[in-house]
C-alpha cells in the first residue's frame, strides 16, 4: 500500500491551486482592470448617496466574473463601513434553481440570512406572487442601499418573472440595485425587452483570457502554492517568475493549452493542479512539461468517459455496435453492417430496436460528440455515397466508459 507521507519539496500551499472560491479567492485581478473599472463606475453612485446602476455581466465560463464582482462589492462594503453608509450586498447563486419560483425561494432564504444569520429554510408552499412580496418585505427591513447579485442567473431559463418583478420594485426605506451574472449569451438576448433594458442598464462583457493573461494568472498562483517560486522583479508577471520546482515551459504550455480551448482560467488552474499532483505522485522534484501533457490527456480521458456515461441507452448501444466491429478489426464500418450488430445486441439485452434511420441518427449524434468519426465515400461511379463510422477514441476507453 502506498504511503501518504510524500515529500513535499514542491508544494507550499496546495489549496491555492484549487479553482474553488471557497478554498482560495484571489485578492486582485489585474487582467480585469477594465471590466472592474466599468463596474466601479456603475456602483459609484453609492458614494454620492445615490442608487447604483443595475448591471448585466456576461462572458464565457471561468473568466473571473464571480470573483470580480465579489472583490468589487467587498471593496465597496469596506468603503461604506468606513464612511458610515448603510450598504448591504447579497450574493445569490441561482445555479440549480431552474425557474423564477426556485430563485424566489432561494432569495427569501439568503436575504433572511443576511439579517438574522445562517440557518434559514427556504419557504415552502407559497405562490410566487407571495414569494415576491416576502422578498420585497425582507429587503425593506434591511433598508439602505442593497446590491443584489444574482450569479448564474441564466438558470431560470425563459422564465424571467423574478427579474421583471425585482427590476420594477419600489421601496420606502431601501434602494435596490441588481447585478445579474451569466455565461450564457443566448440568455442575455432572450430576455424580455423591458427586463433587458432595466437589468442591462450597464452591460459589462468579460471576454476570454488570452494565453498571456492565463500565464500571469497561473504565475501568481504558483508563487503562493509552490516552494522556491517567487517574482524576481516588481511586476507580478510570468516573465519575472523564478522557480526551482517548475521548468520554464510549464506555465506557457498550461496557458496555451487552456487558451486554445476557451481561455478559461478555472480550467487552466485545474490543469496545473493536476500536473502538480502527477509530479507529487512520482515524487519528482520538479513539475515538467510531460506532467502537463499527461494531465491534459488524463483530464480529456475522464471527460470522454463521462460523456459516454451520460449518453442515452440507444446511443450507448449504437456505440457498443461500433466497438464490437472495432474489436473484430471491421472498422470503419457501414451503417448496414453496424445496424446488423446493433439488432443482435438489442436481442441479447432485450431492448426495443430502433429503425435503421433512427439508428443512423444515433451514430451521427455520437460523431457530433466526437466519440465516433464519420466518413463519406463514393460507392463507385454513379452508385451514390455511403457513410462509414469508426471509433474516434481508443477502444479500451470506449469499453471502460460503457462498463461504467
Ligand atoms: N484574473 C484572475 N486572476 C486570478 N484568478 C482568476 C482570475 N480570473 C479567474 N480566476 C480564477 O479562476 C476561477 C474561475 O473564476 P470565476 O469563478 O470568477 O469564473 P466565472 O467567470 O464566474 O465562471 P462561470 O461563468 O463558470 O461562473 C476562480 O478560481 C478564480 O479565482
Ligand atoms: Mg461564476
Amino acid at each position: 500500500m502506498e504511503s501518504f507521507e510524500a515529500p513535499t519539496t514542491i508544494v507550499d500551499d496546495i489549496d491555492v491551486l484549487k479553482p474553488d472560491p471557497q478554498t482560495y479567492r484571489p485578492t486582485e485581478l489585474p487582467e480585469r482592470e477594465d471590466e472592474l473599472s466599468e463596474l466601479h463606475m456603475a456602483l459609484r453612485p453609492v458614494t454620492m448617496g445615490g442608487t447604483p446602476h443595475n448591471c448585466l455581466i456576461y462572458g464565457p465560463t471561468g473568466q473571473g466574473k464571480t470573483v470580480g464582482v465579489e472583490l468589487k462589492t467587498a471593496q465597496l462594503e469596506n468603503w461604506a463601513e468606513e464612511n458610515d453608509v448603510d450598504l448591504t450586498t447579497v450574493h445569490v447563486r441561482c445555479k440549480g434553481c431552474d425557474s423564477s419560483y426556485h430563485v424566489l425561494r432561494q432569495l427569501v432564504k439568503d436575504i433572511r440570512e443576511v439579517r438574522r444569520g445562517p440557518g434559514e429554510d427556504k419557504p415552502m408552499g407559497y405562490q410566487r406572487k407571495t414569494l415576491v412580496e416576502m422578498v420585497l418585505e425582507e429587503l425593506e427591513k434591511i433598508g439602505g442601499t442593497i446590491i443584489l447579485v444574482l450569479d448564474e442567473v441564466d438558470a431560470i431559463g425563459d422564465d424571467d418573472y423574478v427579474l421583471y418583478e425585482l427590476s420594477r420594485a419600489e421601496f420606502e426605506h431601501a434602494k435596490l440595485s441588481l447585478i445579474g451574472i451569466t455565461n450564457d449569451l443566448q440568455f442575455r438576448s432572450n430576455l424580455d425587452a423591458d427586463v433587458r433594458s432595466t437589468l442591462g442598464e450597464r452591460e459589462i462583457h468579460f471576454s476570454p483570457y488570452t494565453a498571456g493573461d492565463l500565464q500571469n494568472i497561473l504565475a501568481r498562483r504558483t508563487v503562493e502554492a509552490l516552494n522556491e517560486t517567487y517574482f524576481d522583479g516588481d511586476e507580478e508577471v510570468y516573465q519575472n517568475l523564478d522557480s526551482d520546482v517548475l521548468t520554464n515551459e510549464v506555465i506557457p504550455l498550461t496557458a496555451a493549452l487552456s487558451a486554445q480551448d476557451t481561455g478559461d482560467a478555472r480550467q487552466a488552474i485545474r490543469l496545473l493542479r493536476y500536473a502538480c499532483d502527477l509530479a507529487l505522485e512520482e515524487e519528482a522534484d520538479q513539475i515538467v512539461e510531460e506532467h502537463v501533457r499527461s494531465a491534459k490527456s488524463r483530464i480529456e480521458t475522464q471527460a470522454t468517459k463521462q460523456g459516454i456515461v451520460s449518453e442515452t441507452i440507444q446511443r450507448k448501444v449504437a456505440l457498443i455496435a461500433v466497438a464490437n466491429a472495432a474489436s473484430e478489426d471491421e472498422t470503419p464500418a457501414g451503417t448496414t453492417d453496424l445496424y446488423r450488430r446493433y439488432c443482435r445486441i438489442c436481442n441479447q439485452i432485450d431492448l426495443e430496436k430502433n429503425s435503421q434511420n433512427t439508428f443512423r441518427e444515433k451514430l451521427n449524434d455520437l460523431a457530433h460528440s466526437n466519440i465516433l468519426v464519420k466518413n463519406r465515400h463514393g460507392r463507385g461511379r454513379g452508385k451514390g455515397m455511403t457513410n462509414t463510422y469508426d471509433l474516434s477514441i481508443n477502444l479500451d476507453l470506449a469499453i471502460e466508459g460503457l462498463e461504467e
